[in-house]
């Protein structure tokens, strides 16, 4: 080729999947997913016997609250058009027992807030309650344990319709039974429905793994866990058996059904949306937002556009629902 020859002109393409990116507004117009703060739901944490709300330090921005801090939060979450809130409950070290009685108790911590919240705002907001045994046992396990220190499924079944009724007697719209157990969500509608609690709703954990991006939520409830969950939570290699826990949940009654955690299971996701029936939720659990959280500390991600997109990705990949830290925070972004 010589120095001064040039290249043939090159072919004009035919579709120009750009025009359609050209300003703002029409990319807006056909923007396929859209984020709403009624899509969003917050997890708070109350702990007992607390004066003043407390840091968690693996979740910068998130706290342990107490009763009345709980109360305000609770008010600008909704007043910020989030859709829900869901509770977890951190009892003081002496309330915790092999059974994790306090959890069944009117007068658990859980109970309690769940009443106080539902006096405060009725049916205003979505009331949702974690049902499960974590953070109310000494061992730190979801379930009751067996004389060889396994978890003993059917007896935790059991535990669980006790919990369900606690905490639809106490108010809560929906409760969310998050241990793993096989047949938890048949027993928790028997129970509710057997005492005339029809229209509590279940959200059903449904692909729930052993998840390593839980870290940092044991240090926000205070875990006694030693160990892991991996004998009840699903493997991370694994996603077929999410259908198989999917098709479970639906024939025993689930009225939503989760995916948890979010981003590192969007194909799970996926799958579930595609064969779901009832409304699709996800969980961006704990480490995915200290991993934004520290990534943003450190000026290496911009934190309202990771927010955004993160929980943007997990809406397209099928979920309706988002479970997230940052459900207040992103309602604001949203609402500019
Ligand atoms: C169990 C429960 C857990 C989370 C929600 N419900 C912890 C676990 O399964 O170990 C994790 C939530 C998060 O990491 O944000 N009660």
């Amino acid at each position: 080729m010589s120095p001064d020859s040039h290249p043939a002109p090159v072919q004009a393409p035919i579709e120009r999947p750009r025009r359609l990116r050209t300003t703002p507004a029409l990319r807006r117009l056909v923007a396929q997913t859209r984020l709403s703060a009624a899509d969003l739901v917050l997890p708070v944490f109350v702990r007992e016997d607390l004066t003043e709300p407390a840091p968690i330090g693996s979740m910068p921005g998130v706290v342990q609250h107490t009763r009345d801090s709980l109360r305000a939060a609770a008010h600008e979450a909704v007043e910020a058009g989030v859709g829900g809130l869901m509770l977890f409950g951190v009892p003081s070290p002496e309330h915790k027992d092999a059974e994790g009685t306090w959890g069944t108790r009117p007068d658990g911590i859980l109970n309690l807030a769940l009443e106080d919240l539902r006096a405060d705002l009725g049916d205003a907001t979505v009331l949702m309650a974690d049902l499960c045994l974590d953070e109310f046992t000494d061992h730190g396990h979801c379930g009751v344990l067996d004389e060889r220190g396994r978890v003993d499924n059917d007896a935790t079944l059991q535990r669980y319709a006790e919990m369900a009724l606690a905490q639809a007697r106490a108010g809560a719209h929906v409760v969310g039974p998050s241990g793993m157990m096989d047949g938890q969500v048949a027993v928790v509608r028997a129970a509710l429905d057997g005492e005339g609690f029809t229209d509590v709703s279940v959200l059903a954990y449904t692909a729930k793994y052993a998840s390593a991006y839980y870290g940092p939520f044991r240090e926000a409830v205070g875990s006694s866990l030693q160990g892991d969950r991996a004998t009840y939570q699903q493997d991370p290699a694994n996603a077929t058996e999410s259908l198989r826990e999917l098709r479970l949940d639906l024939a025993e009654g689930a009225d939503l059904v989760m995916v948890k955690p979010a981003l590192p299971y969007l194909d799970v996701l996926r799958q579930v949306a595609d064969l779901s029936d009832v409304p699709v939720a996800a969980y961006q659990v704990s480490g995915e937002y200290a991993q934004i959280e520290a990534a943003a500390e450190r000026g290496w991600l911009d934190r309202d556009r990771t927010v955004l997109e993160s929980l943007t990705a997990v809406r397209r990949a099928g979920a309706q629902v988002v479970l997230t830290y940052y459900a207040v925070h992103a309602a604001a972004l949203l609402a500019r």
